[in-house]
């Protein structure tokens, strides 16, 4: 493998390969995306050097934090490292909701516990951390909100400078914390995609790093560790199917990836691959319209995008290929729930099980009924939902 880190931490990053072209870049610079096809640039690891220097016995004697997993993540020299104690969320047992569903296994990963209140938390310490280590001093990033609120606080922890560009109509929460910890929040009429657009224009002249999800190739890093974590909770198995709530894709594209690389370590055997459903809601349901239509990527914006679930308000993922391409491969689904049922399934959840769960992870409860009917997912089977984040960055949202 073309090695261009030199290793003085516990970091095992090679390089940067471009996921279309598979042009690989040297991960010591700043870099985006791959500048012959705007491809998106993931990190590759020595994952054969990994296998003479770390065990997954290793990881119980580490910090429950996402940091366990350090020779898997991108930063080189530990002092760089931004951490609010990110990760490594509890996985908790949802008997009553399995019980009406008829199913006999149900179980959540609740990143409602986390810093800043949502699973951003996790991709924005890898990335603010490796913008550190970069040199770089002012990011910027189009968000529907919880990203915009996690870059916010480790900008604020890294002292680099953080410029938020949300839809002026986000969940007044994340308004308010992007602007407690002190990041410049611009509030735009449109939808993210607007919002990413006045990133482009605006980097060049004000010196900003481009942030936006799977434009840099560090947050789906942190997101990865999801997938990481979920496999050492499971004993190093995993469920029969993980049911994740979609906008911009990177959770289910970070999860994939830790699939991938834990089986290279030949820490989980091929035939543990869960089915990866991905949930969206019917007014904003762009990666659900290209499923149905056997289309390889997304090719147009889903008109008037609309829903009451935010993050999933992404009416033209940046990387629909990849995102499309981790439900074939996991023989999984996509499928939508109306906003009626995720404002239900937000009640049902709380009042069964004492979780008040964000309106995008409600979306996956929701769409349980509807895979149990088309027998997508079978009552015998372990089903993983992702709560992505709190409730009470909602409240608007409950009667
Ligand atoms: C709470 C929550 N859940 C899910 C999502 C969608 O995640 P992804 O962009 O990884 O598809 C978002 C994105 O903003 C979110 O804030
Ligand atoms: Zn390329």
């Amino acid at each position: 493998m073309h090695n261009t880190v030199k290793h003085n931490s516990e970091s095992l990053i090679v390089n940067l390969t471009c996921s279309r072209c598979g042009k690989s870049y040297d991960a010591d610079r700043k870099q985006t995306v791959c500048t012959s096809c705007q491809g998106t640039l993931f990190a590759r690891y020595d994952l054969e050097r990994a296998k003479s220097i770390v065990s997954k016995e290793d990881f119980l004697r580490r910090e429950t934090t996402m940091w366990r997993y350090r020779e898997f993540l991108p930063v080189i020299r530990t002092s760089n490292i931004v951490s609010l104690g990110e990760g490594f969320t509890p996985i908790v047992a949802a008997p009553k909701l399995a019980n009406q569903i008829g199913l006999e296994s149900l179980l959540v990963k609740d990143d409602g516990l986390i810093p800043t209140g949502s699973f951003k938390a996790r991709g924005q310490s890898a990335a603010i951390s490796r913008a550190k280590e970069l040199g770089i001093k002012s990011v910027a990033l189009a968000s529907a909100g919880n990203a915009g609120v996690a870059a916010a606080a480790y900008s604020a922890r890294a002292s680099i400078d953080c410029n938020v560009f949300m839809p002026k109509d986000a969940p007044i929460s994340a308004k308010k914390q992007c602007a407690q910890f002190g990041a410049k929040l611009h509030l735009i009429d449109g939808l993210i995609n607007d919002c990413a657009s006045k990133v482009v224009e605006g980097k060049d002249e004000f010196g900003w790093f481009e942030l936006s999800t799977l434009k840099e190739p560090y947050r789906v890093e942190g997101k990865k560790m999801m997938g990481y974590e979920i496999a050492e909770q499971f004993g190093w198995t995993l469920p029969d199917a993980i049911i994740y709530p979609t906008g911009g894709g990177t959770g289910l594209v970070g999860m994939w990836k830790a699939f991938d690389e834990l089986e290279a370590l030949g820490w989980l055997s091929k035939n543990e691959r869960p089915m990866m459903i991905s949930v969206q809601a019917s007014g904003c349901a762009p990666v659900v319209k290209a499923f149905q239509e056997h289309k390889n990527s997304i090719e147009r914006p889903f008109e008037n995008a609309s829903t009451i679930a935010s993050g999933l308000r992404v009416p033209f993922p940046f990387a629909s290929d990849q995102i499309l391409k981790v439900i074939l491969e996991s023989k999984g689904v996509a499928i939508s729930v109306s906003d009626q049922e995720i404002i239900e399934a937000m009640r049902n959840f709380a009042r069964s099980e004492g979780m008040l769960v964000c309106p995008e992870a409600a979306a996956t409860l929701a769409a349980l009924p509807k895979l149990s009917e088309q027998k997508t997912i079978d009552r015998k089977d372990t089903i993983l939902l992702y709560n992505t984040g709190s409730g009470l960055n909602y409240l608007e949202l409950i009667a």
